[in-house]
């Protein structure tokens, strides 16, 4: 069990949560969280917002049961985290953008420290898209070089991929999907990487729940993702 160090509201419907875990996770992949015994049954899915290796921190969106169970943690109080799982996103430089919807930009303020980190000399910048009031934005701007903020709106209207020598992506499958068609459009869906949200059971790879129709045939979300091409998921 970890350790809870804090567990704040950021927004009307989103929870910043940090525990004191050692680790090693890199940028996009995720924990599995669990702070019931038996019900619900699953533990629940969550990226990694920020790491320092010896603790984690978790942005999640209070959505049904367990999230709700989530936010009535305290500080001192207990967390089951088991991870790190997926893959991460590929540890690539130059100009990137990242980009990211609702809970889907919970992965980038990691990605950004560390491509920044390992890279000095590329340039990151957050594209954040949210349904309701911005949070965390401040925070992302200390590790970005530049965020642009959309609310309310498509955040995929403000990018322009032939700016980019990558784009990473997390969000609403249809968001994720009209950024593809916006490359592709541009003939550069292979400078694209999605990373999947499908729900998840055992998340390691032994059961299938969380399959993802690939170019290549069904994939496990969690062992062969959650990160993929663009092109192998929407092409
Ligand atoms: C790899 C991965 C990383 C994730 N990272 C984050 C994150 O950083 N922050 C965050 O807020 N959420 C994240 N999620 C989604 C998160 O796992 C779910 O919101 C959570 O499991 C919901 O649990 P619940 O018991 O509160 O809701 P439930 O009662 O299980 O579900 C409530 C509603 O949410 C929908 N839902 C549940 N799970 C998912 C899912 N995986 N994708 C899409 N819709 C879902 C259900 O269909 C239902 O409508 C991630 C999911 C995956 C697979
Ligand atoms: S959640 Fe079981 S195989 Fe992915």
């Amino acid at each position: 069990m970890s350790k809870i160090l804090s567990n704040r509201r950021v927004s009307k419907d989103f929870y910043l949560m940090r525990a004191e875990h050692a680790n090693g996770a890199r940028m996009g992949q995720f924990y599995l969280l669990r702070a019931w015994k038996h019900y619900p049954v699953l533990s629940r899915p969550v990226s990694v917002f920020d790491a320092d290796g010896a603790t984690l921190s978790f942005l999640y969106k209070v959505v049904g049961r367990g999230t709700e169970i989530f936010s009535g943690l305290e500080a001192g109080g207990e967390i089951e985290l088991r991870g790190p799982l997926g893959n991460p996103f590929p540890d690539v430089t130059g100009k990137v953008a990242m980009v990211g919807g609702g809970a889907g930009v919970a992965p980038f303020y990691l990605a950004a420290k560390q491509l920044k980190a390992g890279h000095p000399q590329c340039r990151v910048d957050a594209y954040l898209g949210f349904s309701d009031d911005a949070f965390l934005v401040d925070d992302y701007r200390q590790v970005a070089d530049r965020v642009l903020v959309n609310v309310k709106g498509f955040v995929t209207d403000e990018i322009e991929p032939a700016g980019y020598d990558h784009i990473l992506t997390c969000g609403p499958e249809a968001m994720m999907r009209a950024l593809y068609e916006k490359c592709e459009r541009a003939g550069l869906a292979e400078k694209l990487y999605v990373s999947m949200e499908k729900r998840m059971a055992c998340g390691v790879g032994a059961c299938f729940v969380c399959s993802c129709k690939t170019r290549d045939g069904n994939k496990k979300t969690c062992k062969d993702g959650p990160v993929f091409k663009g092109t192998a998921v929407f092409g």
